[in-house]
């Protein structure tokens, strides 16, 4: 049984809690939040020890695995730690705010027994997968083009001024970019290959007056099998849209729309080929809902063996992200 910790008890961690308390191979034994009224209510609910120090928590509680769902800033520092005392790391994305933290991480994974695992759940969607089958098999030929949205919203009042490390580079290291459009630029790169040229940029079109950050930015990529990619997203829509991509093939299109994915024919009729959105789950369905396969594969790999998403595997995001500049 691995005995695990949860630091960071906020809005994603309870996805977290539910995917923990339903893998058999796991036992939930201690939480860590420096809020004490949301640890109390932690420790209560899920009946675990509670820590306001994680560094306490991870020195004394013997664990096999520390989850991470705390605020950016806070990822490179924990990671180190935990790695470094050989406990094996699930962390919420992004894995580390820049490439230069990337280089403690990986230091640190060189010097320890110990796996990192980062949260890009959006891969294990049943139409990511669906995707990727089409991209490795070529069933309508090579991939020649792949876009894709991001629309949603992020209400300024209630999302970033009441929030001590959002909307703040030191803190969050970016907002719509590195927070919210993590996953589709991931799924870009995860689809396209190779790359070969990033040019991008980010800005501040609706919220200047109470971030510092990005909510909207554009990309283009190219891939060295000469496919392009294409990305738009900003968190000054009026709603959160589903996510949106389309991937280009010699031979046929596959459109992601409304959490599912179709298949278009030659007369623009669309055939379904896989859809995400279940009911009953924990969390945002526009969030991605597929946490829980996420980290039972990384669980999976102590016990079994097999792929999980690695320092390697969520690296690129963020060397993509790293190389966009600023538009105003
Ligand atoms: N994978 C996804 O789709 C997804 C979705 C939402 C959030 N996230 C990620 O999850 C992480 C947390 O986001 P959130 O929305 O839950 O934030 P949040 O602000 O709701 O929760 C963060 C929690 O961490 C606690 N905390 C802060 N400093 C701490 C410290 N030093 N030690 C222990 N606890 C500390 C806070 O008190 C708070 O309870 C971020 O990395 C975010 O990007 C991922």
């Amino acid at each position: 049984m691995l005995r695990v910790g949860v630091i960071g008890c906020g809005a994603i961690s309870v996805i977290h809690f539910d995917a923990i308390l339903k893998n058999q191979d796991a036992q939930l034994v201690s939480v860590c939040d420096i809020n004490l009224e949301v640890l109390d209510k932690t420790t209560s609910k899920y009946s675990c020890n509670g820590y306001v120090d994680y560094s306490e928590m991870i020195s004394s509680e013997s664990l096999d695995v520390v989850h991470i769902c705390t605020p950016h800033y806070l990822h490179k520092e924990m990671i180190v730690k935990a790695i470094g005392l050989n406990i094996n790391v699930v962390t919420e994305k992004p894995v580390v705010m820049n490439m230069l933290e990337a280089q403690e991480v990986e230091c640190a994974l060189a010097n320890s027994e110990a796996k990192l695992a980062v949260s890009f759940q959006n891969r294990y969607n049943p139409t990511s997968v669906v995707m990727r089958e089409y991209v490795d098999n070529e069933v309508l030929g090579q991939l020649v083009g792949i876009k894709g949205f991001v629309t949603w919203q992020r209400e300024p009042e209630s999302y970033y001024a009441n929030s001590e490390w959002r909307g703040k580079y030191a803190t969050e290291g970016g907002s719509l970019v590195i927070n919210q459009a993590i996953h589709t630029i991931d799924l870009i790169q995860w689809l396209g290959g190779e790359l070969t040229k990033v040019d991008g940029s980010y800005s501040t079109k609706a919220f200047q007056e109470y971030i510092e950050t990005d909510d909207t930015a554009e990309i283009y990529f190219e891939f060295s099998n000469g496919a392009k990619g294409l990305f738009y997203g900003t968190n000054a829509y009026s709603t959160n849209s589903p996510v949106e991509m389309e991937l280009h093939f010699e031979k046929g299109l596959l459109k992601y729309m409304l959490g599912k994915l179709f298949l278009v024919d030659q007369e623009g009729e669309l055939k379904e080929l896989a859809r995400d959105f279940l009911p009953g789950k924990t969390g945002k369905n526009y969030w991605g809902a597929s946490h829980e396969k996420a980290i039972n594969a990384f669980y999976q790999a102590f016990t079994a063996g097999g792929d999980y998403i690695d320092l390697v595997e969520s690296i690129t995001a963020i060397d993509i992200i790293s190389q966009l500049k600023k538009a105003n």
